[in-house]
C-alpha cells in the first residue's frame, strides 16, 4: 500500500548536502528519491519559457500544476531532467534559477500546485525526500526527520565547488550573498518557512565527509 511506504524527510538550507545526501541514503536503501527542490525551479523555467511573470500568482500556479518534466539518470549516473522534452540538467542547477525557485516557492498558490506531484513519489519500498518542508508540511508523519545543516562558510564553497563541477563559473562572494538573500527569502516566509520539524533531528554536516553524514543517517533509520 502506497501509504505504507515510510518517507525518510531531508530539509535543511541550501549548500547544507540534502541532495547528495538525500541520494546516498536513496541509493543504500533502494529508495525512491524526490528532490523537492527540483520542482520549484523547474516551475521557475517554465515560467520564463512561457513568459509568466514572477509576481503572476496564478499564472505560475498554472504553470506549476502542468508541469511536464521527467527525471531521468545517464550511464554514469548522473542526473538528468527534461523539461518539457528538452535536457535542463545544468540549468536548472544556476543560481538564477534558484533565486527564481525561491521566488515563485513563496506563493501559497504555487506550493499547493505541488503538494500532490510530490507526495505521488511516496511509494514502496520507501521515499527520501529532500527540501525545506518535506518534515513539516509534504510528509508530516514522515518515519525519519532530519534537519541537515552546516555553517554559512562551508555552504557556500559546497556549492561553489558544486558548480564548478557542473562548468558554471561564478564568484564564492557573489554565491555567498545569493545563498544568504535565498536562507533569508526562505526563512521569512509566511507560508512553509524553512524550520526543523518539532520532532526533526539536527545533524550538523560542517567539516564532516559525505560518507560520515550518510552513514549517520542510516544509523538513525535504522533504529526505526
Ligand atoms: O533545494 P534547492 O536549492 O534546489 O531549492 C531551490 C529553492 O526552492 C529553495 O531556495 C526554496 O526557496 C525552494 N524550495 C522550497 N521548498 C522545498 C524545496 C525547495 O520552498 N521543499
Amino acid at each position: 500500500m502506497a501509504e505504507k511506504a515510510p518517507v525518510i524527510a531531508i530539509d535543511g538550507p541550501s549548500g547544507s548536502g540534502k541532495g547528495t545526501i538525500a541520494r546516498r541514503v536513496a541509493e543504500a536503501l533502494g529508495y525512491h528519491l524526490l528532490d523537492s527542490g527540483a520542482l520549484y525551479r523547474l516551475t521557475a523555467l517554465s515560467a520564463a519559457r512561457h513568459g509568466v511573470a514572477l509576481d503572476d500568482a496564478d499564472g505560475l500556479a498554472e504553470v506549476a500544476r502542468m508541469l511536464d518534466v521527467r527525471f531521468d539518470s545517464d550511464e554514469a549516473g548522473g542526473e538528468r531532467i527534461w523539461l518539457e522534452g528538452d535536457d535542463v540538467s545544468v540549468e536548472i542547477r544556476t543560481e538564477k534559477a534558484g533565486a527564481g525557485a525561491s521566488t515563485v516557492a513563496a506563493i501559497p498558490a504555487v506550493r499547493e500546485a505541488l503538494l500532490e506531484r510530490q507526495r505521488a513519489f511516496q511509494r514502496p519500498p520507501g521515499l527520501v525526500a529532500d527540501g525545506r518542508d518535506m518534515g513539516t508540511q509534504v510528509f508530516p508523519s514522515a518515519a525519519v526527520k532530519i534537519f541537515l545543516t552546516a555553517s554559512a562558510e562551508e555552504r557556500a564553497r559546497r556549492r561553489h565547488k558544486q558548480l564548478k563541477d557542473k562548468g558554471l563559473d561564478v564568484s564564492l562572494a557573489a554565491l555567498s550573498r545569493d545563498i544568504e538573500d535565498r536562507d533569508r527569502r526562505d526563512t521569512e516566509r509566511s507560508v512553509a518557512p524553512l524550520r526543523p520539524a518539532e520532532d526533526a533531528r539536527i545533524l550538523d554536516s560542517s567539516g564532516q565527509s559525505i560518507e560520515a553524514v550518510t552513514q549517520t543517517v542510516l544509523d538513525w533509520v535504522a533504529e526505526l
